[in-house]
């Protein structure tokens, strides 16, 4: 089969003012500009606040634009909240949904999770479902049993394969500066693709958890690897590009 396009994600998380945030995704924009044509897809998620500016700095350029999460109506009475159509309004392709620090930062369920990518791949938005085990999971044994359990449940009964990106992100090592070996993410992976069952094979499946311009070549030298959802690594310009060029 077809090696699957690579993705490199830039997860901004909540970091990013409007003059800081069009900054960095202009500098990051002039890389992918000079490097193209790209064989591998770049998307970057700021804050909700900033997405139309950057949307509109990084039209015509190969970046991509994609959200951090969305409410499972498309409108209605919830303060607060944003909907998969309102990101899909400001160019937004993607959208990331399940981070760990939405599953136990907010309380959100796998069962809640299923009907936001539902909802977000009906507003035709590509969803990345993140899954991961704590480090007390890790410790006990039971990674694979947590993925396999977090991967079913939070997969909608009518999944739209073309829509779906899987990013295995153990909880342990966001923002830790501690990743798995590179074999470890190729165990879960392989893992992952089997719990898609006969989509697995298209699928693709993201590493994300401190990936570093130092350790994303180890990881992405792995043919198992489709790519890597990045956090702090992506609020710079040149760390977050050197990650990208390994996507090669
Ligand atoms: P990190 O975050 O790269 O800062 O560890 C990754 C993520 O939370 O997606």
């Amino acid at each position: 089969m077809a090696r699957r396009r690579r993705l490199v994600v830039g997860n901004w998380k909540m970091y990013g003012r409007l003059t800081s945030g069009l900054v960095l995704a202009q500098d990051i924009a002039e890389q992918a500009e000079a490097a193209r044509p790209l064989n591998f897809d770049i998307v970057l998620c700021p804050p909700a606040t900033l997405t139309w500016a950057i949307g509109e700095a990084l039209l015509g350029t190969p970046v991509m634009l994609g959200g951090q999460d969305c409410h499972t109506a498309n409108h209605g009475a919830y303060t607060g909240d944003l909907s998969p159509a309102m990101f899909v309004d400001l160019g937004c392709r993607y959208m990331i949904l399940g981070h760990s620090e939405r599953r136990y930062g907010h309380g959100e369920t796998s069962e809640l999770i299923a009907k936001k990518v539902e909802a977000a791949q009906l507003a035709g938005l590509t969803t990345i479902v993140c899954v991961g085990e704590t480090a007390e999971e890790l410790k006990a044994g039971s990674t694979s049993e947590i993925i396999e359990k977090q991967l079913r449940e939070s997969l909608p009964k009518k999944v739209k394969t073309a829509n779906l990106v899987v990013a295995y992100e153990p909880v342990w090592a966001i923002g830790t500066g501690q990743a798995p070996e590179p074999e470890d993410v190729v165990t879960v992976h392989k893992q992952i693709r089997e719990v898609l069952g006969e989509i697995g094979e298209t699928v693709r499946v993201l590493y994300g958890g401190s990936v570093t311009p130092a350790n994303a070549e180890k990881i992405l030298a792995e043919e198992e690897v489709d790519g890597v959802l990045v956090g702090s690594a992506s609020l710079n310009a040149d760390g977050f590009w050197a990650i990208a060029e390994k996507c090669q």
